[in-house]
Protein backbone atom coordinates (compact mmCIF):
# COMPACT_ATOMS: atom_id res chain seq x y z
CA UNK A 1 0.00 0.00 0.00
CA UNK A 2 1.02 3.52 -1.04
CA UNK A 3 1.20 5.76 2.17
CA UNK A 4 1.92 8.54 -0.03
CA UNK A 5 -1.81 9.98 -0.71
CA UNK A 6 -2.16 9.71 3.78
CA UNK A 7 1.31 11.75 4.57
CA UNK A 8 0.56 15.73 4.04
CA UNK A 9 4.47 16.27 2.62
CA UNK A 10 3.38 13.86 -0.05
CA UNK A 11 6.78 11.29 0.83
CA UNK A 12 6.76 8.61 -1.11
CA UNK A 13 6.43 4.82 1.08
CA UNK A 14 4.98 1.49 1.39
CA UNK A 15 3.46 0.25 4.05
CA UNK A 16 3.03 -3.57 4.08
CA UNK A 17 -0.23 -3.63 5.09
CA UNK A 18 -2.98 -0.87 6.65
CA UNK A 19 -5.33 -2.14 8.71
CA UNK A 20 -8.16 0.80 9.43
CA UNK A 21 -9.86 1.49 12.58
CA UNK A 22 -12.94 2.80 13.29
CA UNK A 23 -13.75 2.15 16.77
CA UNK A 24 -12.09 0.18 19.98
CA UNK A 25 -13.51 -2.90 18.91
CA UNK A 26 -11.18 -2.85 15.80
CA UNK A 27 -8.41 -2.45 17.53
CA UNK A 28 -9.12 -5.22 20.07
CA UNK A 29 -9.49 -7.54 16.73
CA UNK A 30 -5.90 -6.54 15.78
CA UNK A 31 -4.78 -7.09 19.14
CA UNK A 32 -6.26 -10.48 19.44
CA UNK A 33 -5.47 -11.55 15.93
CA UNK A 34 -2.79 -14.67 15.53
CA UNK A 35 -0.34 -12.53 13.04
CA UNK A 36 -1.15 -8.88 13.33
CA UNK A 37 -1.41 -9.30 17.41
CA UNK A 38 2.19 -9.15 17.83
CA UNK A 39 3.60 -7.19 14.83
CA UNK A 40 5.46 -3.70 15.35
CA UNK A 41 2.66 -1.23 14.55
CA UNK A 42 2.90 2.41 13.69
CA UNK A 43 -0.49 4.76 14.34
CA UNK A 44 -1.22 7.09 11.69
CA UNK A 45 -3.98 9.47 12.26
CA UNK A 46 -4.33 12.29 9.43
CA UNK A 47 -0.29 11.99 8.66
CA UNK A 48 0.29 16.05 9.05
CA UNK A 49 3.02 15.58 11.13
CA UNK A 50 4.88 12.83 10.35
CA UNK A 51 8.48 12.30 7.82
CA UNK A 52 8.88 9.19 6.00
CA UNK A 53 12.03 8.71 4.98
CA UNK A 54 11.35 5.06 4.71
CA UNK A 55 9.11 2.07 3.37
CA UNK A 56 6.68 0.82 6.49
CA UNK A 57 7.40 -2.80 6.96
CA UNK A 58 5.43 -2.69 10.29
CA UNK A 59 1.13 -2.68 10.50
CA UNK A 60 0.28 0.56 9.91
CA UNK A 61 -2.82 1.67 11.68
CA UNK A 62 -5.07 4.45 10.63
CA UNK A 63 -7.26 5.87 12.51
CA UNK A 64 -10.77 7.01 11.32
CA UNK A 65 -13.16 6.56 14.54
CA UNK A 66 -15.68 8.99 14.00
CA UNK A 67 -18.62 10.71 16.25
CA UNK A 68 -18.92 14.35 17.47
CA UNK A 69 -21.80 15.15 20.33
CA UNK A 70 -21.88 17.06 23.12
CA UNK A 71 -21.59 14.53 26.09
CA UNK A 72 -22.85 17.07 29.04
CA UNK A 73 -23.69 20.66 29.80
CA UNK A 74 -23.08 21.92 33.34
CA UNK A 75 -23.71 25.06 34.85
CA UNK A 76 -20.05 26.05 34.16
CA UNK A 77 -18.84 24.36 30.56
CA UNK A 78 -20.08 22.25 27.97
CA UNK A 79 -18.43 18.81 27.35
CA UNK A 80 -17.95 17.64 24.09
CA UNK A 81 -16.39 14.36 22.60
CA UNK A 82 -14.96 13.41 19.27
CA UNK A 83 -13.82 10.71 17.52
CA UNK A 84 -10.23 10.36 16.78
CA UNK A 85 -10.59 10.20 12.99
CA UNK A 86 -12.52 13.43 12.92
CA UNK A 87 -10.46 16.23 11.28
CA UNK A 88 -9.37 18.74 14.12
CA UNK A 89 -11.15 21.87 12.03
CA UNK A 90 -14.10 20.09 11.59
CA UNK A 91 -14.65 19.91 15.60
CA UNK A 92 -13.46 23.54 15.79
CA UNK A 93 -15.83 24.64 13.17
CA UNK A 94 -18.85 22.45 14.53
CA UNK A 95 -18.55 23.66 18.35
CA UNK A 96 -18.64 27.08 17.03
CA UNK A 97 -21.74 26.39 15.05
CA UNK A 98 -23.06 24.94 18.25
CA UNK A 99 -22.52 28.41 19.83
CA UNK A 100 -20.04 27.44 22.00
CA UNK A 101 -16.67 29.57 22.10
CA UNK A 102 -13.10 28.17 23.15
CA UNK A 103 -11.19 26.65 20.18
CA UNK A 104 -11.06 29.16 17.83
CA UNK A 105 -7.33 30.53 18.28
CA UNK A 106 -7.01 26.76 16.59
CA UNK A 107 -8.60 26.86 13.60
CA UNK A 108 -7.26 25.59 10.85
CA UNK A 109 -4.74 23.15 12.45
CA UNK A 110 -4.63 20.00 10.35
CA UNK A 111 -4.79 16.59 11.01
CA UNK A 112 -6.96 14.79 13.53
CA UNK A 113 -8.77 14.91 16.57
CA UNK A 114 -6.64 11.50 18.25
CA UNK A 115 -3.08 13.08 17.14
CA UNK A 116 -4.37 16.67 19.09
CA UNK A 117 -3.07 15.57 22.37
CA UNK A 118 0.14 13.41 21.47
CA UNK A 119 1.97 16.47 20.36
CA UNK A 120 -0.59 19.01 22.22
CA UNK A 121 -1.13 21.45 19.37
CA UNK A 122 -1.36 25.07 19.60
CA UNK A 123 -1.21 28.06 17.99
CA UNK A 124 -1.93 31.85 19.10
CA UNK A 125 -2.02 31.62 22.87
CA UNK A 126 -4.15 28.18 23.35
CA UNK A 127 -2.68 24.86 23.66
CA UNK A 128 -4.99 21.58 23.09
CA UNK A 129 -4.00 21.31 27.07
CA UNK A 130 -6.09 24.61 28.51
CA UNK A 131 -9.26 22.54 26.98
CA UNK A 132 -8.31 18.94 27.78
CA UNK A 133 -11.05 17.04 29.74
CA UNK A 134 -9.96 13.72 29.13
CA UNK A 135 -9.52 11.14 26.58
CA UNK A 136 -10.27 6.97 25.83
CA UNK A 137 -6.90 5.03 24.54
CA UNK A 138 -6.76 1.14 23.64
CA UNK A 139 -4.29 -0.40 25.09
CA UNK A 140 -2.02 -2.23 22.13
CA UNK A 141 -1.01 -4.86 24.50
CA UNK A 142 -4.16 -5.85 26.32
CA UNK A 143 -7.18 -4.58 24.07
CA UNK A 144 -8.32 -2.70 27.06
CA UNK A 145 -9.40 0.96 26.59
CA UNK A 146 -8.48 2.81 29.61
CA UNK A 147 -9.55 6.80 30.35
CA UNK A 148 -6.65 8.96 30.68
CA UNK A 149 -6.89 12.43 32.45
CA UNK A 150 -4.79 15.30 32.21
CA UNK A 151 -2.34 14.68 35.17
CA UNK A 152 -0.96 11.48 33.09
CA UNK A 153 -0.87 12.98 29.83
CA UNK A 154 1.99 14.64 30.84
CA UNK A 155 1.33 17.70 28.11
CA UNK A 156 4.19 20.26 27.66
CA UNK A 157 5.40 22.72 24.57
CA UNK A 158 4.45 20.24 21.29
CA UNK A 159 4.82 16.67 23.85
CA UNK A 160 2.72 14.58 25.75
CA UNK A 161 3.42 11.26 27.15
CA UNK A 162 2.20 9.98 24.24
CA UNK A 163 5.48 10.78 22.29
CA UNK A 164 7.53 9.07 25.15
CA UNK A 165 6.32 6.43 27.69
CA UNK A 166 3.18 5.26 25.69
CA UNK A 167 4.75 6.14 22.12
CA UNK A 168 3.19 2.95 20.29
CA UNK A 169 1.65 1.59 23.11
CA UNK A 170 -1.61 2.98 23.26
CA UNK A 171 -4.49 4.04 20.37
CA UNK A 172 -6.32 7.06 20.72
CA UNK A 173 -9.79 6.37 20.20
CA UNK A 174 -11.72 9.26 21.57
CA UNK A 175 -10.73 13.14 23.04
CA UNK A 176 -13.07 14.80 25.44
CA UNK A 177 -13.00 18.61 26.11
CA UNK A 178 -14.56 21.28 28.36
CA UNK A 179 -15.32 24.39 26.79
CA UNK A 180 -16.07 26.98 29.97
CA UNK A 181 -18.86 29.47 29.83
CA UNK A 182 -17.11 32.06 31.20
CA UNK A 183 -15.20 32.58 27.95
CA UNK A 184 -12.70 35.55 27.44
CA UNK A 185 -10.80 35.86 23.81
CA UNK A 186 -7.45 35.27 23.77
CA UNK A 187 -5.54 38.16 21.78
CA UNK A 188 -2.12 38.19 23.32
CA UNK A 189 -0.61 37.13 20.18
CA UNK A 190 0.82 40.10 18.05
CA UNK A 191 -0.74 38.33 14.59
CA UNK A 192 -4.25 39.15 16.75
CA UNK A 193 -4.00 42.28 18.02
CA UNK A 194 -2.59 43.49 15.31
CA UNK A 195 -5.84 42.69 13.41
CA UNK A 196 -7.85 44.05 16.42
CA UNK A 197 -6.14 47.48 15.63
CA UNK A 198 -6.46 47.20 11.92
CA UNK A 199 -10.33 46.51 11.83
CA UNK A 200 -11.03 48.51 14.81
CA UNK A 201 -12.80 45.45 16.85
CA UNK A 202 -11.20 45.68 20.33
CA UNK A 203 -13.79 43.33 21.78
CA UNK A 204 -14.06 40.47 18.84
CA UNK A 205 -16.60 37.69 19.22
CA UNK A 206 -15.64 34.05 19.19
CA UNK A 207 -16.35 33.67 15.25
CA UNK A 208 -14.79 36.83 14.35
CA UNK A 209 -11.38 35.58 16.09
CA UNK A 210 -12.21 31.98 14.12
CA UNK A 211 -12.10 34.14 10.89
CA UNK A 212 -9.47 36.08 12.10
CA UNK A 213 -7.08 32.92 12.48
CA UNK A 214 -7.64 31.40 9.33
CA UNK A 215 -7.14 34.59 7.47
CA UNK A 216 -3.47 34.86 8.99
CA UNK A 217 -3.08 31.02 8.45
CA UNK A 218 -3.87 31.21 4.94
CA UNK A 219 -1.79 33.78 4.39
CA UNK A 220 1.37 32.67 5.75
CA UNK A 221 1.12 28.81 6.17
CA UNK A 222 0.68 26.08 2.78
CA UNK A 223 -2.03 24.27 2.06
CA UNK A 224 -1.12 21.16 1.96
CA UNK A 225 -3.45 19.98 -0.44
CA UNK A 226 -1.61 22.23 -2.49
CA UNK A 227 1.85 22.44 -1.28
CA UNK A 228 2.96 19.04 0.61
CA UNK A 229 3.87 19.66 4.55
CA UNK A 230 3.58 19.48 8.13
CA UNK A 231 3.32 23.10 9.25
CA UNK A 232 6.45 23.97 11.96
CA UNK A 233 9.04 21.58 10.93
CA UNK A 234 11.16 22.77 14.10
CA UNK A 235 10.25 23.68 17.93
CA UNK A 236 10.71 27.05 19.34
CA UNK A 237 13.82 26.28 21.26
CA UNK A 238 13.34 27.32 25.18
CA UNK A 239 16.75 28.83 26.76
CA UNK A 240 17.57 30.15 29.88
CA UNK A 241 17.30 34.16 30.65
CA UNK A 242 21.44 33.87 30.69
CA UNK A 243 21.67 32.31 27.31
CA UNK A 244 18.67 34.76 25.49
CA UNK A 245 20.92 37.79 27.25
CA UNK A 246 24.20 36.10 25.63
CA UNK A 247 21.99 36.16 22.18
CA UNK A 248 20.63 39.45 22.38
CA UNK A 249 24.26 41.01 22.99
CA UNK A 250 25.11 39.26 19.76
CA UNK A 251 21.80 39.34 17.65
CA UNK A 252 19.60 42.05 19.09
CA UNK A 253 16.83 41.48 16.89
CA UNK A 254 16.23 37.95 17.60
CA UNK A 255 12.51 37.16 17.87
CA UNK A 256 11.74 36.23 21.90
CA UNK A 257 8.73 35.77 24.31
CA UNK A 258 9.39 35.59 28.40
CA UNK A 259 8.21 32.28 29.47
CA UNK A 260 6.40 31.94 32.84
CA UNK A 261 9.14 30.40 34.61
CA UNK A 262 11.66 32.85 33.59
CA UNK A 263 13.04 31.23 30.76
CA UNK A 264 12.62 32.59 27.00
CA UNK A 265 11.30 31.10 24.08
CA UNK A 266 13.35 32.10 20.48
CA UNK A 267 11.29 32.32 17.38
CA UNK A 268 13.37 29.50 15.31
CA UNK A 269 11.71 30.76 12.17
CA UNK A 270 13.22 34.26 12.71
CA UNK A 271 16.61 32.42 13.11
CA UNK A 272 16.08 29.84 10.41
CA UNK A 273 15.37 33.11 8.15
CA UNK A 274 18.10 35.28 9.37
CA UNK A 275 20.80 32.70 7.91
CA UNK A 276 19.48 33.05 4.78
CA UNK A 277 17.12 29.75 4.21
CA UNK A 278 14.08 31.45 2.99
CA UNK A 279 13.16 30.29 -0.39
CA UNK A 280 15.84 28.03 -0.43
CA UNK A 281 15.77 24.02 -1.40
CA UNK A 282 17.97 21.18 -1.41
CA UNK A 283 16.53 18.46 -3.99
CA UNK A 284 13.14 18.84 -4.05
CA UNK A 285 12.70 19.55 -0.26
CA UNK A 286 12.18 23.48 -0.01
CA UNK A 287 12.01 26.27 3.24
CA UNK A 288 8.81 28.17 2.55
CA UNK A 289 9.07 31.43 0.86
CA UNK A 290 6.29 32.99 3.82
CA UNK A 291 7.38 31.32 6.88
CA UNK A 292 10.75 30.25 6.93
CA UNK A 293 10.07 27.42 10.11
CA UNK A 294 7.84 25.27 7.13
CA UNK A 295 10.24 23.14 4.93
CA UNK A 296 8.00 21.98 1.84
CA UNK A 297 7.77 19.91 -0.88
CA UNK A 298 8.74 21.29 -4.22
CA UNK A 299 7.41 18.08 -6.05
CA UNK A 300 8.32 14.73 -6.32
CA UNK A 301 10.24 14.74 -2.54
CA UNK A 302 11.68 12.14 -0.62
CA UNK A 303 12.30 11.50 2.92
CA UNK A 304 16.00 11.97 2.52
CA UNK A 305 16.36 15.13 0.69
CA UNK A 306 13.76 16.21 3.74
CA UNK A 307 15.99 14.97 6.65
CA UNK A 308 19.52 16.78 4.59
CA UNK A 309 17.48 19.99 4.09
CA UNK A 310 16.67 19.80 8.37
CA UNK A 311 20.35 18.83 8.85
CA UNK A 312 21.79 21.89 7.02
CA UNK A 313 19.51 23.95 8.43
CA UNK A 314 20.19 22.71 11.95
CA UNK A 315 24.18 23.08 10.98
CA UNK A 316 23.48 26.71 10.36
CA UNK A 317 21.53 27.51 13.08
CA UNK A 318 23.80 25.80 15.36
CA UNK A 319 27.17 27.89 13.77
CA UNK A 320 25.49 31.38 14.28
CA UNK A 321 23.84 30.91 17.60
CA UNK A 322 24.85 28.29 19.15
CA UNK A 323 21.46 26.63 19.44
CA UNK A 324 20.22 23.10 18.38
CA UNK A 325 16.46 23.11 16.61
CA UNK A 326 14.72 20.40 17.24
CA UNK A 327 12.44 18.64 14.68
CA UNK A 328 8.75 19.05 15.68
CA UNK A 329 7.16 15.97 13.23
CA UNK A 330 7.32 12.30 14.02
CA UNK A 331 10.48 11.33 11.77
CA UNK A 332 10.15 7.84 10.73
N1 LIG B 1 9.59 34.97 11.72
C1 LIG B 1 10.51 35.52 10.86
N2 LIG B 1 10.77 34.88 9.69
C2 LIG B 1 10.13 33.74 9.33
C3 LIG B 1 9.19 33.17 10.21
C4 LIG B 1 8.93 33.80 11.41
O1 LIG B 1 11.10 36.55 11.13
O2 LIG B 1 10.41 33.23 8.24
C5 LIG B 1 9.27 35.65 12.97
C6 LIG B 1 7.86 36.23 12.90
O3 LIG B 1 7.86 37.51 12.35
C7 LIG B 1 7.45 36.23 14.35
C8 LIG B 1 8.18 35.05 14.93
O4 LIG B 1 9.21 34.72 14.03
O5 LIG B 1 7.90 37.40 14.99
C9 LIG B 1 7.27 33.86 15.18
O6 LIG B 1 6.59 33.50 13.99
P1 LIG B 1 5.05 33.10 13.97
O7 LIG B 1 4.26 34.05 14.74
O8 LIG B 1 4.68 32.84 12.55
O9 LIG B 1 4.95 31.75 14.79
P2 LIG B 1 5.96 30.52 14.88
O10 LIG B 1 6.75 30.63 16.13
O11 LIG B 1 6.70 30.39 13.61
C10 LIG B 1 4.31 29.00 16.23
C11 LIG B 1 3.85 27.56 16.17
C12 LIG B 1 2.80 27.39 15.10
C13 LIG B 1 1.63 28.29 15.44
C14 LIG B 1 2.11 29.74 15.54
C15 LIG B 1 1.04 30.67 16.03
C16 LIG B 1 5.68 26.14 16.87
C17 LIG B 1 6.79 25.22 16.47
N3 LIG B 1 5.00 26.70 15.88
O12 LIG B 1 4.93 29.30 14.98
O13 LIG B 1 2.38 26.04 15.10
O14 LIG B 1 0.60 28.19 14.47
O15 LIG B 1 3.20 29.85 16.48
O16 LIG B 1 0.78 30.41 17.38
O17 LIG B 1 5.46 26.34 18.07
C18 LIG B 1 2.91 23.91 14.16
O18 LIG B 1 3.19 23.52 15.28
O19 LIG B 1 3.00 23.14 13.15
C19 LIG B 1 2.50 25.29 13.93
C20 LIG B 1 2.23 25.78 12.73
Amino acid sequence: VSLKPYNSFGLPAQAGRLVRIRSDADVRAVVDHPDMGRAPRFILGGGTNVILTRDMPELVLKVEVPGLRLLRETADDWIIEAGAGVPWHTLVAWTLDQGWPGLENMALIPGTVGAAPVQNIGAYGLELKDRFESLDAVDLVTGRTVTLRQEICAFGYRDSVFKRALAGKSLITRVRLRLPKAWQPMLGYLDLSRKAEETGIAAPDARTIFQWVCDIRRAKLPDPAQIGNVGSFFKNPVVSAEQCRDIIARDPHIVHYPMDDGSFKLAAGWMIDACGWKGKSIGHAGVYEKQALVLVNRGGAVGAEVQTLARAIQESVYGRFGIRLEPEPVIV
